[in-house]
């Protein structure tokens, strides 16, 4: 059993959020325990027609951003790693200067100093050179891997659904978990 935290933040791209949660449900071999931030609530109703009630529903488990101590919270709770979907550039922020002062940034810095695979699935545009340093400071960890939620085109997609599922199948496959929809790239396919 592959016990994995998903941390949702409040920039755009909630639908991401949604459909990873999905992906791993499908899959038994895993466990998800999910933590929302305030600011994704909000971008929750902005982005989707989903309730807060049904997002939940999609992990195995759910704990309040606010409840510093929930067990995931300690480095002593054994998981795989941690998946934060969509990263905001406030909440990247927070984990490069070790700022945990919510559930959320406290789980990415538990992830930091139990040496365990933390991805962040960035979204923003322009970066600034503010964002940039962050993230660039981030990348240095080995156990981090900065996923900005970029779409590609050489898999010939022909809805929002196929282009998000190649982003989905790529931020699994870090945690080596197959997603039947995603397909690699094969020359002249
Ligand atoms: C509709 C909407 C879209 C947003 N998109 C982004 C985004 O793509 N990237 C980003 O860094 N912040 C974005 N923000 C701003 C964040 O929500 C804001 O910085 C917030 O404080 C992040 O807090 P959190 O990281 O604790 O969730 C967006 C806000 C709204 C309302």
């Amino acid at each position: 059993m592959k016990r994995i935290i998903v941390g949702i933040s409040g920039a755009s791209g909630l639908p991401l959020a949604v459909h990873l949660l999905e992906a791993l449900k499908m899959n038994p071999e895993v466990e998800t325990i999910l933590t929302v931030s305030e600011s994704a609530k909000q971008t929750l109703m902005l982005e989707t027609s989903i309730s807060f009630e049904s997002l939940l529903s999609k992990a195995d488990h759910y704990e309040d951003v606010k409840n510093i101590g929930a067990a995931i919270a300690s480095g002593t709770y054994p998981s795989a790693g941690m998946i934060i979907i969509p990263c905001s550039m406030k909440t990247a922020a927070g984990i490069a200067n070790g700022y945990s002062d919510n559930l959320l940034l406290r789980c990415a810095d538990v992830m930091i100093k139990e040496h365990r695979q933390l991805i962040l699935a960035v979204r923003e545009n322009p970066l600034s050179a503010i964002h940039l340093e962050n993230l660039l400071k981030l990348s240095r960890f080995s156990n981090i891997t900065i996923m900005p939620m970029i779409l590609t085109y050489y898999q010939k997609p022909t809805t929002i659904k196929e282009m998000e599922d190649h982003l989905i199948g790529k931020l699994l496959a870090q945690f080596e978990l197959s997603y039947q929809p995603f397909k690699p790239w094969q020359p002249n396919c």
